[in-house]
């Protein structure tokens, strides 16, 4: 009895812990900026969205505080559609990680993923948002959004100042949502 206890003990531990370390990873590890500057740098603008120097989205603040739209759009999907887990600002609940600083460990490709696909840990579920279109069209919003908060580039709470929506904007928008 004892024997097959606790080989069970063992190889349910061995299945169970590594995922949970790996789902604790990145929002548990404090963001230093310096390592990031590559990939949350500015490359270039287009349309008013901001991409690095691998044609990825990044945040902008000016030096009086203006976010670009991209941040400030990002701010508001995220308070309607992820913070009831996750917690105001990115900042994690005692049910949902920090995924301000999950953003910047796991950068763009890795957080589409986890939001477009769902990850399960035992009792802890981050749904799949890939069909819900009020996510899906603004993922890089509140991805760009998330990792200026990782980055501290931005202070909790809603943006003060932010530039306009582009036009270009507008129409991704009108054409994403249908
Ligand atoms: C119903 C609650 C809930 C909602 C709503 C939710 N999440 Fe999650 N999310 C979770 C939980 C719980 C986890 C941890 C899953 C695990 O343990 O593997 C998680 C994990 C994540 C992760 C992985 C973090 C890491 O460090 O590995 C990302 C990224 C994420 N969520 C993004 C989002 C975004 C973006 C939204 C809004 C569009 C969102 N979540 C909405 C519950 C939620």
């Amino acid at each position: 009895m004892m024997r097959t206890a606790s080989r069970f003990f063992v190889a349910a531990a061995v299945a169970v812990l590594p995922a949970t370390a790996m789902a604790q990873a990145w929002s548990d590890q404090p963001v230093d900026p310096a390592q990031y500057e590559e990939q949350t740098a500015v490359a270039y603008e287009e349309d008013g969205r901001y991409y690095n120097a691998d044609d990825v989205v990044t945040f902008n603040v000016a030096e009086d505080g203006t976010v670009d739209w991209l941040t400030f759009s990002g701010f508001r999907r995220y308070h309607s559609e992820c913070h009831v887990c996750h917690g105001p600002d990115g900042e994690g609940s005692t049910y949902a990680p920090k995924i301000k600083n999950s953003a910047v460990h796991m950068g763009y490709y890795d957080f589409f993923d986890v939001v477009v696909n769902g990850r399960q840990n035992g009792n802890s579920v981050m749904p799949h948002f890939g069909e819900n279109k009020n996510v899906m069209c603004y993922l890089d919003d509140i991805y760009v959004y998330l990792e200026a908060r990782g980055m501290d580039a931005i202070a909790r709470g809603r943006p003060a100042k932010k530039e306009a929506k582009s036009d270009a904007e507008r129409e991704r928008e009108d054409a994403c949502m249908g």
